[in-house]
C-alpha cells in the first residue's frame, strides 16, 4: 500500500524514491528495483545529473508511464523565463518523457523576480510539459507570495523535514494553500539511527528507526522521498504501512526537534550566484 496525498488536483504517492547522489548504472538499477518493490513516485532534478538514468530505470521496469509519478526540478540559474522553458525541455529530453508529473523550482532565487519565474513555470504547465508545478525550499513568506502570483495551482513545497527539525509553520502554510509538504532528508541522512527515543519506539514495533521516522511523517500527511543506494533498504523504507504510532509516540517524536537540527544549509537560498 502507498497512500495518495491529494494537493490542488495532484495525486502524489506518499512514499517516493529520492535519487540525489545516485549515478550511472547504479541509479538506473535502483530506480528499476524501487518500482519493482512498489514505489510509484521518483524524485530527481536537473542538478542531480541523473535524469537520463532515472528515465532508463523507469523504462527497464516495464511499468506503464501513467502508473509512476515523476518529479524533476529546475536549478535557480535557469529561472529567467526563456531559460526556464529551455531547462524544462532539456530535462524531458534526458528523461525521454513527453511530460513530468511535477516540475519544481529547486531553490528560491532572489536575483530574478518571482513573478517572472512563476509566469514561465505556469506556461510550461499550460504547454503540457508538466502536469503539475510546485516549489522547493520556499519559506512561509515565499509560499504566500508564490500562491498569490501564480495563475496555475502550486501543488507542493519540497523542504527538509525529519524528527530533528520543526517545520510546523511551513507545513501549516502549505495546508492553507492546499499544497502538499514533500519531506526531503526524511531519515536525516541516516541520523535517525543514532537517536535513543526513535530506537526505543522502533523496538516496541519491531521496526527500524528509519521506518519510525518515515511513518511519523506520513502519519502527519507528509510525502516522504527517502534515498538509499542499498537494495535491501528500498523495501525497508517502503514497509511503513503495517504499523501505526500512537498519539503519545507522535508527540514524543515531535519533541525531538531542536534548533540546530537542520542538515541542509538554508543560507544557500540567498546564494548570490547560482552557477
Ligand atoms: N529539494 C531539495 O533541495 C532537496 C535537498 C536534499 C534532498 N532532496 C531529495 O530528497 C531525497 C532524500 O533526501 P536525502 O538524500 O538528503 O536524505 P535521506 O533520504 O534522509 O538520507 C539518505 C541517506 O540515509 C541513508 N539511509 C537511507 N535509508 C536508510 C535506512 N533505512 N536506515 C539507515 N540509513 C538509511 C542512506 O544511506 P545508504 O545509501 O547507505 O542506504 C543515505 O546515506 C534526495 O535523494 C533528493 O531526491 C531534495
Amino acid at each position: 500500500m502507498n497512500p495518495i496525498i491529494e494537493a490542488n488536483g495532484a495525486r502524489i504517492p506518499a512514499v517516493g524514491f529520492g535519487t540525489w547522489t545516485l549515478r550511472g548504472k547504479d541509479c538506473a538499477r535502483l530506480v528499476e528495483q524501487a518500482i519493482a518493490v512498489g514505489y510509484r513516485h521518483i524524485d530527481t532534478a536537473q542538478m542531480y545529473d541523473n535524469e537520463r538514468e532515472v528515465g532508463e530505470g523507469l523504462r527497464a521496469s516495464g511499468i506503464a508511464r501513467d502508473q509512476v509519478f515523476i518529479t524533476t526540478k529546475v536549478w535557480p540559474s535557469h529561472f529567467a523565463p526563456r531559460e526556464l522553458e529551455r531547462a524544462a525541455k532539456e530535462s524531458l529530453a534526458r528523461l525521454r518523457l513527453a511530460e513530468v508529473d511535477l516540475l519544481l523550482l529547486h531553490w528560491p532565487n532572489p536575483q530574478i523576480p518571482l513573478r517572472e519565474t512563476l509566469g514561465a513555470l505556469c506556461r510550461v504547465k499550460r504547454t503540457g510539459l508538466a502536469r503539475h508545478i510546485g516549489v522547493s525550499n520556499f519559506t512561509v513568506a515565499l509560499i504566500d507570495e508564490a500562491a498569490r502570483l501564480a495563475d496555475e495551482p502550486l501543488v507542493c513545497d519540497q523542504i527538509e523535514v525529519h524528527p530533528f527539525i520543526d517545520q510546523s509553520k511551513v507545513i501549516a502554510a502549505c495546508r492553507r494553500h492546499d499544497m502538499a509538504t514533500v519531506a526531503y532528508s526524511p531519515v536525516a541522512r541516516g541520523g535517525v539511527q543514532r537517536d535513543k527515543v526513535l530506537a526505543r519506539i522502533a523496538k516496541a514495533h519491531g521496526k527500524s528507526a528509519a521506518q519510525v521516522s518515515l511513518r511519523f511523517l506520513v502519519q502527519r500527511g507528509i510525502v516522504v522521498i527517502p534515498r538509499t543506494s542499498r537494495v535491501e533498504r528500498l523495501s525497508e523504507n517502503f514497509a511503513i504501512f503495517d504499523f501505526a504510532l500512537s498519539e503519545a509516540e507522535m508527540a514524543e517524536i515531535a519533541g525531538l526537534a531542536r534548533r540546530d537540527g537542520r542538515i541542509v544549509d538554508y543560507a544557500y537560498a540567498g546564494a548570490p550566484n547560482w552557477d
